[in-house]
């Protein structure tokens, strides 16, 4: 049988290692967590993007009106309408600030 001690510094590097990988690139959680809604080429042609009336982010009028800080701020807390109505859930629990934060540069390069 293997020494405790050993066991537990396996298991600490396990946890360690998972916690590294959990941070996906940035197109792979644009992918999985986004393009439901704001579409792959980041239109949001999608079925789920028109019916919530989703921004172009191809239009270079829409990428001048969003700041890089708003960007941050929808996705860790999400987007509410006026009636306080949840339009777009928030992020914060399932991504890390690194990993929302990456999505600036990758919405910007959705600009025609
Ligand atoms: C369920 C559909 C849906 C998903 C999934 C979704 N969004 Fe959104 N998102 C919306 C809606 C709806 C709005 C609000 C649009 C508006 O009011 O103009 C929005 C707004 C935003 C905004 C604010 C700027 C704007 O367009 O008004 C950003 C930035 C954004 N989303 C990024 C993301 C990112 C990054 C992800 C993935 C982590 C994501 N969204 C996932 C539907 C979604």
């Amino acid at each position: 049988m293997k020494h405790p001690i050993a066991l537990i510094l396996s298991s600490l590097a396990f946890v360690a290692g998972a916690a590294v990988s959990a941070a996906a690139p940035v197109a792979e959680n644009w992918e999985n967590h986004c393009a439901k809604c704001h579409g792959a080429d980041g239109k949001g042609q999608t079925k789920a993007g028109k019916k919530l009336q989703v921004k172009d982010y191809t239009d270079a009028k829409v990428q001048a009106e969003m700041k890089d800080a708003d960007i941050i701020k929808f996705t860790t807390d999400g987007a509410f309408d006026k009636a306080g109505k949840e339009k777009m859930k928030a992020y914060k629990d399932e991504l890390s600030a690194d990993e929302i934060k990456a999505f600036v540069a990758y919405i910007r390069k959705f600009k025609a």
